[in-house]
């Protein structure tokens, strides 16, 4: 997470502008007098759920912690975010900027996993104790150029082979320890973690090598051995292949996540480089946060026993309640809904034949395993059919159990064009009337609102929808705008306020002062250049750096879609206030006044509509 993501989750924006204003409750929201401005009737509304606040008085704008900060106390945003990161203790320190003390160890620890890879690989190649290891491989179907590629190696059987070398190449004992390379014994001294193992070198999203796994040889147990915790591996958020997936994975904007190093091997080698490996563990929020930088569109494989298996469809039913926030458990159907709802995703399933990995599948036959890919079902479609398929649709029995597994699915998708697809589909499958199962959804919602109100069983509500903890559409028109200084003649456009996230805002009022692109950086502060720096290395598709004028349709298009975007949010901030203002006596007098200064939203929107239509049928036409 991004520091200014992180100071926001430590501050609460209810309790932050309550020590400026004093805040009434108002429904779910709290109202005051508009601290910007002199009036009678409080139109300043906080809004804890988007963890934002909005004038709809004279001001008529609106933000979070940080603009109602800098607004309030007139300071920059720099400042603002000194002050906050002192008050949440979040460190503004970053990587690149650690000073002396920070880089001399962590730069230290990925160097020496540099060096004890080039060791490894070294050995795998050229040592006479690896001969049975490199014939191994072949028989794998590794050709030579996949083995140099990932850097693939081989630890020798022998207990300090890599601590004397290391040693020799001047890193102490505790540096290696701390990479997590030697083991200390008990009385002093120690001994090399990995023996006698295939080795894998992890690398983060970066390239920087942050960790190994190491496959035995033998029957040794594990199989496979990894690297523990270190500063600079963590488990819980690296993606085996992501240095070498990336690019693929933008590129084609997807992703196929497997299990298993060797189906990365495999797969990269084949020509499918859009694969990664969550290293046989769930999925966790952090590996999906990594991913879903690059593409929305995510493929798992699963293998077809633990897909099939009673138990893991049984989780559904329990999902509700032990849904781990931080952790996302494959397959809990679930949690997967939850993310295709925060990210905006799609999720689909691939299902490998029984008892085979991708790497067997690749090998015998690409043409199966692309296929496989394209009949990948999204993830609610898959997790019907096979419920449907255990079930006789005959009987009534069966028929409730079926949809008693299922509707707890079906209530968590968001989106109700999605929602009412699978309700019809459900219907249909099990010869019911849709009007019974959407009624009885209905209830099981209204049920759950009243256990809210009575403030029982908290902990089963869905997830509060929250702001995903970055905008691919915002990034992209950024993108556009850092890496082409031409498009300043048309930012006149697009508006600070367009732009929800923090970071992209501040970037875009800065690009927008006309700070020059070379001193760009330089005039940042490091949050800030560090979100900067991402947004200009991104590869663009050729499409878009070969046309100019393609540029032009994708950047008019961005804009339209965040102005779209922008006037939906205050639409639905209005209705909340309208409903609540029903209640009450001046009503009619905030209704007319909101209509006076407000934007005609609905007629604003049908103008957007036809505009993106217009740009997309020249678009076309321009070929
Ligand atoms: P697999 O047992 O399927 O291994 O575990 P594999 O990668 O297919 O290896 P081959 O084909 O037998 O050579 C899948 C993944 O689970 C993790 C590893 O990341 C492995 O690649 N794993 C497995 C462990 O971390 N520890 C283990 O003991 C086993
Ligand atoms: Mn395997």
């Amino acid at each position: 997470m991004s520091v200014i993501g992180e100071i926001k989750e430590r501050i609460d924006i209810v309790e932050l502008v309550s020590n400026y204003v004093s805040l009434q409750k108002a429904g779910r929201n709290f109202r005051a007098l508009c601290p910007f401005h002199v009036e009678k009737h409080p139109s300043f509304f906080v809004f804890p759920e988007r963890q934002s606040w909005r004038c709809f008085g004279a001001c008529n704008t609106g933000g979070d912690v940080f603009s109602f900060l800098m607004k309030k106390e007139g300071i920059d945003f720099g400042q603002t975010l000194r002050f906050l990161a002192e008050k949440t203790g979040v460190s503004l320190v970053l990587e690149k900027d650690q000073g002396e003390v920070e880089r001399g160890k962590e730069a230290r620890l990925f160097e020496i996993n540099e060096i004890a890879a080039e060791y490894y690989h070294h050995l795998l190649m050229t040592a006479s104790e690896a001969n049975s290891v490199r014939k191994y491989l072949k028989q794998r179907g590794l050709l030579p150029q996949t083995i140099k590629n990932f850097q693939l190696g081989f630890s020798l059987d022998e207990w300090e082979a890599l601590l004397r070398y290391l040693t020799s190449k001047g890193y102490s004992f505790e540096e290696l320890l701390m990479a997590g390379l030697v083991i200390e014994k008990e009385g002093g001294g120690g001994y090399d973690r990995f023996r006698n193992r295939l080795m894998f070198p992890i690398r983060n999203i970066q390239g920087r090598l942050a960790g190994f796994g190491a496959r035995a040889l033998d029957d040794s147990v594990p199989k496979y051995l990894n690297s523990p915790q270190t500063p600079v591996f963590d488990k819980s958020s690296i993606v085996y292949g992501i240095d070498r997936a990336k690019v693929a994975i933008w590129q084609r904007n997807s992703v196929v996540i497997v299990e298993g190093y060797m189906d990365v091997l495999i797969a990269h080698q084949h020509g499918c480089e859009n694969v990664v490996a969550s290293m046989g563990t769930s999925l966790t929020e952090k590996q999906f946060g990594v991913l879903k930088r690059l593409t929305k569109n995510l493929f798992l494989a699963l293998d077809a026993d633990t897909a099939g298996e009673e138990a893991t469809l049984r989780s559904i039913e329990v999902a509700g309640q032990t849904l781990d926030k931080k952790v996302v458990p494959v397959p809990i159907w679930s949690g997967l809904i939850k993310y295709e709802n925060i990210l905006d995703a799609d999720i689909r399933i691939i299902i490998l034949p029984p008892g085979k990995d991708p790497d067997e599948v690749i090998r015998e036959d690409i043409s199966l395993w692309q296929d496989l890919v394209d009949k990948a079902l999204p993830v609610v479609d898959f997790v019907m059919n096979a419920i449907i398929s255990r079930v006789n649709v005959e009987q009534a029995r069966d028929k409730s159990a079926a949809w008693s597994k299922l509707k707890p699915l079906i209530s968590e998708i968001k989106d109700p064009i999605r929602q009412s697809h699978y309700l019809q589909k459900l219907a249909r499958l099990l010869k019911m009337n849709e009007r019974v199962l959407a009624s009885d959804l209905r209830s099981s919602y209204a049920k759950k609102r009243r256990s809210r109100i009575t403030g029982e069983t908290e902990e089963s509500l869905a997830v509060v929808p929250s702001l995903p903890s970055s905008s691919p559409l915002e990034e992209y028109c950024l993108t556009l705008l850092l890496q082409y200084p031409e498009f300043r003649a048309i930012s006149g456009e697009l508006r600070p306020e367009y732009f929800q996230h923090t970071e992209n805002r501040e970037l875009f009022v800065k690009w927008q002062q006309g700070v020059e692109l070379t001193s760009f950086e330089a005039n940042l502060d490091a949050p800030l250049r560090e979100h900067a720096d991402r947004l200009l290395n991104r590869v663009l598709p050729a499409t878009l750096t070969q046309r100019e004028e393609e540029r032009w349709y994708v950047l008019n298009d961005c804009s339209l879609r965040l102005q779209e975007r922008w006037l939906r949010n205050l639409e639905a901030e209005r209705e909340e206030i309208l409903l609540l203002e029903t209640e009450k006596s001046d009503a009619t007098a905030q209704l007319a006044k909101l209509e006076e200064q407000g934007i005609d939203v609905s007629l604003r929107l049908k103008e957007i509509f036809s505009q993106r239509d217009i740009n997309a049928k020249q678009r076309r036409a321009r070929g």
